[in-house]
């Protein structure tokens, strides 16, 4: 094996290499404090392996995104979300039957306990869906006790997410809540449980339904990112699995993370209400003063194009189109994107749209509101995160997540 020598004031040590399948590079310094009395500092984690995980690969350099081995761009083309859902919670795609089995559990655990509808009388009409997310979500461990039905929790979680968030929706326009269908698939159902209304029949229509599986695709999984990490910070206390999930939920809230969609939106109709001035948000985005960033762009890892974001812009001309609309914020959003990639700022910093750049235009066209969009990467990130979860839990070396800190605080002070 490999090593890493690290030369200390008083002492030189030697640290494991670990190579991942595709050739990515750690140094295992898991005996470092041990050893040295010494910790790493890195704020913000951007050079912390939190767990090896055979999950998701991403290569920020190449624009690479793997779920289990499979690329992004071949299972946005051929699977369903559920199917995606199967592979990355069980490590494989379903054969036929056991597809079958997976298809028919979710489908039957659709329908929410009737006394959970009561919680939702309580929130007020203009509560923002994300929190009523992650309270229903919590409130389901008072339904189903410390998660102790193993895999049975995890289909319910995936059955009842679009309930919860569809009745949320309704809530917020004050509509009788529609109960889910056995006889629809996944995103059918969704779809018909925002849109139908009692007194009418309701026609999905295929072109909704296949945007909103690519979506949901898109947004399965990405490894360790900050709601990824929360959720397994918190499972890694043995916190039950819909607790962890909350976690997850409220984690991806922030604009910086999933309310990012939501922002791009509202940046963007800020810009068109503005009269379209690109130079002028170009400007602010540029001056750290203003407070100002361009939402959508940059990523963590990305550092030369986000692959999901390839995919979202060509399949936002694609929706539109087929649902016979167009939109000036689609326009704005392509005009956005030419002009920060020539531009000097943007080149040097590496910032390219990232995969909430394109998404909400399409989730605009579905007839989604701007505030259930973050909602809609919460369904879509569920998967993986019951993936993540149920990886750590099933380590046999897991250990609580705990890290370290440099204090710089006062030294010792005496109240007297
Ligand atoms: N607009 C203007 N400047 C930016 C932006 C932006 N969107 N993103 C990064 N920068 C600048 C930043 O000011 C810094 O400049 P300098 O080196 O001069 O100080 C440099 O680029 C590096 O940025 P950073 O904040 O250190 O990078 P990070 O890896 O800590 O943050 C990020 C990544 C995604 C939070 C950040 O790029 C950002 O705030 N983007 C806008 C929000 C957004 O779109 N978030 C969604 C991310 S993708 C989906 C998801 O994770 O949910």
């Amino acid at each position: 094996m490999d090593t890493a020598k690290l030369t200390l004031p008083d002492q030189e040590i030697e640290l494991p290499i670990i190579v991942g399948t595709e050739n990515e590079k750690a140094i295992d310094i898991s005996r470092l404090r041990g050893t040295t009395g010494y910790i790493t500092l890195d704020s913000g984690y951007g050079n912390t392996g939190s767990c090896a995980s055979g999950i998701t690969f991403i290569d920020g350099e190449q624009g690479i995104l793997r779920y289990r081995g499979y690329p992004i761009e071949e299972l946005a083309g051929s699977c369903s979300f559920l199917e995606v859902a199967y592979l990355l919670v069980n490590g494989n795609l379903p054969n036929a039957d056991k597809r079958a089995d997976f298809l028919d559990k979710v489908t039957k655990h659709t329908l929410i306990h009737e006394d959970m509808k009561k919680f939702f009388e309580g929130y007020p009409a203009n509560a923002h869906p994300m929190a009523i997310l992650a309270s229903m979500v919590t409130s389901l461990s008072t339904f189903y006790p410390d998660g102790a039905d193993g895999e049975l929790d995890i289909i319910r979680l995936i059955a009842k997410a679009p309930t919860i968030a569809a009745f949320s929706y309704k809530k917020s326009v004050g509509q009788p809540f529609i109960y889910p269908r056995n006889d629809l698939d996944y995103a059918s159902n969704f779809l018909r449980m925002m849109w139908a209304i009692p007194s009418e029949e309701y026609e999905v229509s295929p072109a909704v339904r296949d945007a909103l599986n690519l979506l949901l695709i898109l947004h399965a999984d990405h490894e360790q990112n900050c709601s990824t990490s929360t959720v397994r910070m918190v499972g890694s206390s043995q916190a039950n699995l819909f607790a962890s999930m909350a976690a997850g939920v409220s984690a991806l809230w922030g604009p910086l993370h999933g309310g990012a969609n939501q922002k791009v939106i509202e940046m963007l109709e800020r810009i068109r209400d503005d009269g379209g001035d690109y130079a002028k948000y170009m400007d602010m985005a540029k001056d750290k003063n203003s407070g100002f960033r361009l939402m959508g762009f940059g990523h963590r890892v990305y550092k030369n194009f986000d692959p999901r974001a390839r995919i979202l812009k060509s399949a936002a001309d694609n929706v539109l189109t087929e649902l016979g609309l167009s939109d000036p914020l689609l326009d704005i959003a392509k005009g956005l994107e030419e002009v920060a990639l020539a531009d000097d700022y943007f080149v040097a910093r590496r910032l390219y749209p990232n995969v909430d750049f394109y998404s909400g235009i399409i989730y605009r066209a579905m007839g989604i509101p701007t505030e259930m969009f973050t909602v809609m990467f919460a369904l879509g990130r569920l998967p993986g995160w019951i993936a993540q979860w149920k990886e750590m839990r099933d380590d046999p070396k897991g250990r609580i997540y705990r890290p370290r800190q440099v204090y710089v605080g006062s030294g010792e002070r005496s109240v007297g």
